[in-house]
């Protein structure tokens, strides 16, 4: 039997092994789900003994399904949701609060100070990022600041944070390693993505005492061993990288203007900006793509945070379908002259708008409006969030983009791919494998480990399964969208 790469991806509802041979061909899958919990209105946790358990489960069960034997893998990827916030203590592993998720808002108000106090500009030149409680740094505050002695533990050097990817490394290790990925380090707000440092500015205008965090390595690197106890024998752990990076990696988008897009729970397009990082004046995100052999590759970025999510509300919410899957039927039978628009802005809009206050709505009701219409003005709201970052790119003076590659749980759907090309009026390819985050790290692991020699190897592997090309005359795209743009102005709490 070949050596085997074994992706671990993290997200944000689910845990997930998967099993690549060195072709990046999938031998087993494992996936677990975990708690949600929701404290107060816009707070969100989860529960990192549960992160960890789940993890070491379905690794476990990966590699039982595979029958091949540990010493068979050659190297561990780690892919993670991203920004999620940890704290645990040095010596016993103790874990000092339930992970504060990248979806809670519960710093908003100190974002706000931040801004007011005129503090973004620096913030955004030294980490591309904005300030939004989206990311890891006002989290990291408010853990310090609101769990009991957390900040003198902190200032005695007796704790340690890290995003997902540190947190399983720090686990896999028994308590070892404390390492990062540049990848990840970039959504913290606290890395200086230039220097490639942490940024002593940043730490001390959020009060966060260096001894904290963890080394920054390149994303395929030597970031220590699994405990042999854990597995049975010492498996080497050769990459790490945020998902949204490592589903770049996945879709092969190496050269610069290639562009990826991920529907799962939130919508996440990222292009491929090369070794210079591109400031976005339409408030998309700058950030680091990966960092191999001490090489960056940056990237801009624009976040949604509901896509898959508005489906789960039809479903759950609504209770307008009972699964994902009635969806594409229900959109194909829709009038799609209905003027039906659905702006799914539960807890406010992301890029390019970042309007925390901004809240949901549908316009456009009328007597002959049913579930046919409001489906699929759910799903085309993912089309047209997709256009907002598709346009802030170009504004950004990114090249008139050639293809977008799409992947993640929604473009089964073949309906919501083909709208998507027709209001973004460029082709659109889904490839044939679709667990593109975990493939991404894999191929990473492969790098590090020698079962892949290069990019441009990687990259000869990334097969288009089907490529929908738009179908809707410019008139009609321009008018639909123009309706979305009206829509969205009418749930805004500010306006430009
Ligand atoms: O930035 C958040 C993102 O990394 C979450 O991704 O796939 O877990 O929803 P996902």
């Amino acid at each position: 039997m070949t050596e085997c790469l074994l992706a671990i991806d993290q997200g944000t509802t689910s845990s997930r092994a998967i099993l690549f041979d060195r072709l990046g061909h999938p031998l087993a899958t494992s996936q677990q789900e975990f708690t949600q919990y929701f404290p107060h209105d816009g707070w969100v946790e989860h529960d990192g003994e549960q992160i960890w358990q789940s993890t070491l489960s379905v690794c476990r069960q990966a590699i039982r399904d595979s029958g091949i034997s540990p010493g068979q893998i050659a190297g561990i990827g780690i892919t993670n949701q991203r920004e999620t916030t940890l704290l645990w203590d040095a010596c016993t592993g103790e874990l000092l609060h339930r992970a504060i998720v990248w979806q809670d808002r519960r710093t908003a108000d100190f974002c706000e100070q931040l801004r007011r106090a005129g503090h973004e500009p620096l913030i955004s030149e030294r980490t591309g990022l904005l300030i939004d409680p989206y990311f890891s740094g006002t989290k990291l505050r408010w853990l310090l600041d609101n769990v009991p002695d957390a900040r003198q533990r902190a200032e005695r050097g007796e704790l340690r944070f890290g995003t997902v990817d540190c947190f399983l490394l720090w686990r896999l290790s028994g308590g070892k390693v404390h390492r990062t990925d540049a990848s990840n380090a970039s959504r913290t707000l606290l890395f200086n993505i230039h220097s490639q440092q942490w940024d002593p500015d940043l730490l001390q205008l959020l009060d966060i005492p260096a001894s904290l965090l963890p080394e920054v390595m390149d994303c395929a690197a030597h970031f220590g061993e699994t405990d042999p106890e854990l597995f049975g024998s010492a498996i080497p752990i050769c990459a790490m990288a945020g998902d949204q990076q490592a589903a770049l990696v996945g879709q092969a988008c190496f050269s610069p203007g290639m562009v990826k897009s991920t529907y799962g729970t939130g919508c996440f397009m990222v292009m491929n900006t090369g070794s210079q990082p591109v400031t976005s004046s339409n408030r998309l995100l700058t950030t680091v793509a990966y960092r191999l052999d001490g090489q960056v590759t940056y990237a801009l970025e624009g976040s949604i945070f509901v896509a898959g999510a508005a489906v789960q509300w039809l479903r759950d919410g609504l209770k307008l379908i009972q699964h994902a899957g009635e969806t594409e039927a229900l959109a194909q039978q829709a009038d799609e002259h209905s003027g039906v628009y659905l702006v799914p802005a539960f807890t406010g809009l992301g890029a390019p708008y970042w309007d925390p206050q901004a809240r949901g709505a549908i316009f456009g009701l009328t007597r002959d409006t049913g579930i046919a219409e409001i489906v699929s003005a759910g799903l085309q709201s993912v089309c047209f969030q997709t256009r907002d970052l598709l346009e802030a790119m170009t504004a950004d003076g990114a090249h008139a983009t050639a293809a977008l590659r799409v992947d993640g749980g929604m473009v089964v759907n073949n309906w919501v791919v083909q709208s998507l090309a027709n209001i973004l009026g460029v082709p659109v390819e889904r490839p044939q494998i679709t667990e593109t985050t975990a493939l991404g790290v894999a191929y990473l692991a492969g790098l590090q480990c020698g079962l892949f020699d290069s990019l441009e190897q990687i990259a000869a592997h990334w097969r288009c399964q089907h490529s929908f090309s738009p179908q809707m005359d410019a008139e009609r795209r321009e008018s639909l969208y123009q309706g979305w743009r009206e829509a969205v102005q009418r749930v805004r709490s500010q306006h430009d």
